[in-house]
C-alpha cells in the first residue's frame, strides 16, 4: 500500500548547487526564497564543510543568514565535524545533517576517514546537537553501489544505519549516490535496513544518473517509506563520485505523487518556476522531465 502523504526534503540548494561552480550568493538566496514559497517544509540550505573540499558551499553562512525564512519551513545544513556544527548554529540552521558512507572507499574520498573513524567523529557533534536541541539527520551514501568498492552488501547498509540511529539521528536518508540501483536491489536494501531501523525513520535519496530514481522511489513508497529527498530542476551530483548526476527532480516526484493520489503539500508550478530561475542563472535547463513537459504545453 502507498502512503497518503509524503514529505519532500528539498536538497537542490545544497546537493544541487554544491556541483555548480558559478552561482552567486544572491542567486542562491533568491532560489531558496522561491522554494520557501512553494509549500516545502524541509529545505537544505547549505553545507559547512571545508571550503578546500567544496568551494561551491563556502558562502553558506551568508546564504543562511540572508534568506527570508518562512514560518513552518525547517532550514538545515550539512556538518561534517564540530567546526561545521558551530558554523551551522551561528548561521541559524534549525536542523543539521551528518553524512557517512556505507562503503569504505567513498568514506575515504568524501570525508577523508574510515567508516569507524567517521562514527567516532560524529559522536561529539551529536552531543552538541542534543545540548542545543537541534535535530540531526543522518545521510548514508552508496547504499547500492560505491564508485570505488563496487556493490554494497545490504547488511552493511543496515549496520551503519543502525549505528547512526544509535548515535541519535532522527532519520536516516539512504543515498544511492551514483544512481545505479534498480528496484529489486533497492527493495532488498530497504528490507535489510528496516530490520534495524523503523521504516518511519527512513528517507530515500536517489540520484538519477541511470534513470532509475523515480522507479526506485515508487518501490520505496510501496514499502512504506514516506520521506523523499529531491532536487528542484534535478540539479546536482556529488563532487566525490565522478559521473554522478543530479538527484531525482522535485517536479517529477510531485507529478508522480499527484498521479498516485499522494499529498505532498508542494506547488508544482512554483517549484518548476524556481527551477527555471536557477538554471537560467547558470546557463542550463532543468533536467526535470515534468518541468520540460510543462513548459512545452
Ligand atoms: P580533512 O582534510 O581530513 O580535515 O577534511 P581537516 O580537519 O584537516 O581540515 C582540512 C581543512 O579544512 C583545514 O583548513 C580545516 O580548517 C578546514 P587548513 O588548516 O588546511 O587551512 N575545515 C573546515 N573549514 C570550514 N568548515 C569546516 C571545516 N572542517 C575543516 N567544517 C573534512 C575532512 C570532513 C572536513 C572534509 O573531507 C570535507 O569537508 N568533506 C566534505 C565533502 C563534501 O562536502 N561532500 C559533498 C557532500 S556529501 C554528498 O553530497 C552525499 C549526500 O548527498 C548523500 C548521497 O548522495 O549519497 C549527502
Ligand atoms: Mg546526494
Amino acid at each position: 500500500t502507498l502512503p497518503e502523504k509524503v514529505t519532500i526534503f528539498e536538497v537542490g540548494a545544497r546537493d544541487g548547487l554544491q556541483n555548480e561552480a558559478h552561482v552567486s550568493t544572491e542567486n542562491k538566496i533568491e532560489f531558496i526564497n522561491r522554494l520557501s514559497q512553494s509549500g516545502l517544509r524541509h529545505i537544505e540550505a547549505g553545507s559547512f564543510v571545508s571550503p578546500k573540499w567544496v568551494p561551491q558551499m563556502a558562502d553558506s553562512m551568508e546564504v543562511m543568514q540572508q534568506i527570508q525564512k518562512q514560518p513552518g519551513v525547517i532550514y538545515s545544513a550539512l556538518t561534517p565535524n564540530i567546526r561545521g556544527f558551530e558554523l551551522a548554529l551561528a548561521a541559524g540552521a534549525e536542523e543539521i545533517a551528518i553524512f557517512g558512507s556505507s562503503s569504505e572507499g567513498f568514506s575515504q574520498h568524501n570525508i577523508n576517514c574510515s567508516i569507524s573513524e567517521s562514527l567516532k567523529r560524529f559522536e561529539p557533534i551529536m552531543l552538541l546537537a542534543q545540548k542545543h536541541q537541534i535535530p540531526v539527520r543522518g545521510y548514508l551514501s552508496c547504499v547500492a553501489d560505491c564508485p570505488y568498492d563496487g556493490p554494497t552488501p545490504p547488511q552493511q547498509v543496515a549496520n551503519i544505519a543502525k549505528a547512526l540511529t544509535g548515535l541519535g539521528c532522527y532519520q536516516i536518508s539512504l543515498g544511492d549516490t551514483i544512481g545505479t540501483g534498480t528496484p529489486l536491489r533497492i527493495a532488498r536494501m530497504i528490507e535489510a535496513v528496516a530490520s534495524q531501523v523503523a521504516l518511519e525513520n527512513l528517507a530515500v535519496h536517489f540520484h538519477d544518473t541511470w534513470g532509475q530514481a523515480l522507479t526506485n522511489i515508487y518501490q520505496a513508497l510501496t514499502m512504506g517509506i514516506h520521506v523523499i529527498d529531491s532536487s528542484t530542476a534535478g540539479l546536482g551530483g556529488c563532487p566525490y563520485a565522478e559521473g554522478a548526476s543530479g538527484n531525482v527532480a522535485t517536479e517529477d516526484v510531485i507529478y508522480l505523487c499527484q498521479g498516485l493520489g499522494i499529498k505532498t503539500g508542494v506547488d508544482l508550478d512554483k517549484i518548476a518556476s524556481a527551477g527555471w530561475m536557477i538554471t537560467e542563472k547558470i546557463g542550463k535547463q532543468p533536467t526535470s522531465r515534468t518541468s520540460l513537459a510543462l513548459k512545452s504545453q
